[in-house]
């Protein structure tokens, strides 16, 4: 009898994590490494949240609560949500989570049986793609062209919907990409799915970047076409609004008050309910009139660093790299790179069990975080189904312009030193 279940065989995970410690390693041996694989703003939460929190420990708000969401948080996420996206959310349809994550597994469980469709962006953030098999659901990578500016198209949509599809994953502002979907992109995408699939499929909307967007344009939601309200979930939260990842606030708004109820049981079955101090520092930061300038000013700190890093990154020789719309990702295409480094030839000459594990941009990825101390995450993190013959890499730019300055300069060092490629090939460690 085997000691795990075939299920937790089945489940992926986030890199992002995993390679945590790698780099812990390196630090403990003495190296300094340049971190652009963080998830996380460099930004410390505004005071005003801070103060609130710490206001509510004090009076001792730190017992059990609604496993839904404490009413005065759910409401104030009801207005944000109805304001910034021109419907009429009652608090009855929110439910909030530890974090932007949870309820993208629990979606998969409540609407899924075996058997069912989840279509997702690849690439994606990981835990779309890590949770579908878990589930016992299939997965369908919707695939996003670096030459569609990291969206897709209503066709490309409509290419893999069947009659098994249950999930429809979308996320804009994106992450790896910062790919965003005009308006019109995602008045095609609803008409897409409002033609070819039951009120019984839903699409979930991750918008959890919805507060770094660039050049002067606005989130906007599927859920504000005429039709989508009614088989969307909205999912956002505070961990990169408010720079606040720590804080685990995440929250959904459902199509209905009986969805809502069905993800507040599985938050009784998992953790019983959410920090009340955390929530009411949630409640907080949504209803300061202090939190949009200073949401603004962190997205154009984001926005200047983009164009100085842009700039610098599509100068490399083998590198492109598309001008993102939002969130504070750049995903630089590598392809060349890794061709003038030997990492193609070096991924086809390793054995069959490694190939499966590995791409030429996650040695390469390998090879810049272990002789070079750069950290940054490849292609394969971000979804791995359908993602041969694909080499980028995701670099993070919260930090600061010294930092990133400097992680562009180790990504050219580790891009010309075919020799110390060479080296990490022949020894053959940490090729995954
Ligand atoms: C697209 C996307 N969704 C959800 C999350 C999860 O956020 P949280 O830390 O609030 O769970 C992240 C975090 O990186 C993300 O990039």
């Amino acid at each position: 009898m085997p000691l795990f279940a075939e299920r937790t065989l089945s489940i992926g995970t986030g890199n992002a994590f995993k390679i945590g410690p790698h780099i812990a390693g390196l630090e403990y041996r003495g190296h300094s490494v340049v971190k652009l694989n963080l998830g996380e703003p460099d930004f410390s939460a505004p005071r005003w949240v801070k103060d609130e929190v710490i206001r509510q420990i004090e009076a001792d708000n730190s017992h059990y609560c609604d496993p839904q969401g404490i009413l005065p948080f759910r409401q104030a996420i009801a207005r944000q949500v109805s304001a910034s996206r021109g419907l009429d959310v009652s608090a009855e349809r929110v439910c909030v989570f530890p974090g932007g994550k949870p309820s993208i597994g629990f979606a998969q469980q409540i609407y899924c049986n075996p058997g069912d469709e989840i279509i997702y962006p690849s690439p994606g953030f990981p835990i779309y793609e890590s949770f579908v098999r878990y589930v016992g659901a299939v997965p369908v990578p919707l695939h996003l062209r670096e030459a569609n500016g990291f969206t897709f198209t209503a066709e490309e949509l409509a290419a893999l919907i069947t009659h098994r599809t249950k999930l429809i994953i979308l996320n804009f502002p994106s992450n790896p990409t910062g790919g965003v979907a005009t308006p019109e992109q995602l008045r095609t995408i609803a008409a897409v799915v409002l033609d070819m699939c039951g009120p019984e499929v839903r699409v979930y909307s991750d918008e959890i970047y919805e507060n770094i967007v660039f050049d002067g344009q606005a989130h906007c939601s599927i859920a504000s076409v005429p039709g989508m309200e009614a088989r969307t979930i909205i999912s956002s939260g505070l961990s990169k609004s408010f720079a606040w990842t720590g804080g685990r606030i995440g929250y959904a708004v459902l199509p209905t008050a009986e969805e809502a109820a069905a993800f507040k049981n599985l938050n009784i079955n998992y953790f019983s309910c959410i920090p009340p101090y955390n929530q009411e520092g949630g409640r907080e930061a949504l209803e300061n009139p202090r939190s949009g300038p200073w949401m603004a000013d962190m997205a154009q700190t984001f926005e200047k660093r983009r164009d100085v890093i842009l700039e610098r990154l599509n100068a490399l020789e083998g590198v492109t790299c598309r001008k993102p719309g939002g969130a504070f990702y750049l995903f630089p295409n590598i392809s060349g790179l890794c061709e003038r480094l030997g990492a193609l030839a070096a991924f086809e000459r390793l054995p069959e069990d490694i190939r499966r594990q590995t791409s030429p941009s996650t040695l390469f990825q390998m090879f810049a975080l272990y002789h070079h101390h750069l950290a940054v995450m490849d292609r394969r993190s971000f979804g791995a189904i359908g993602a041969d013959g694909l080499h980028f890499l995701r670099l993070s730019i919260a930090a600061d312009l010294e930092t990133l300055k400097e992680g562009v300069r180790r990504l050219e060092r580790a891009g010309r030193d075919t020799d110390g490629f060479a080296g990490f090939m022949a020894a053959g460690a940490n090729l995954f």
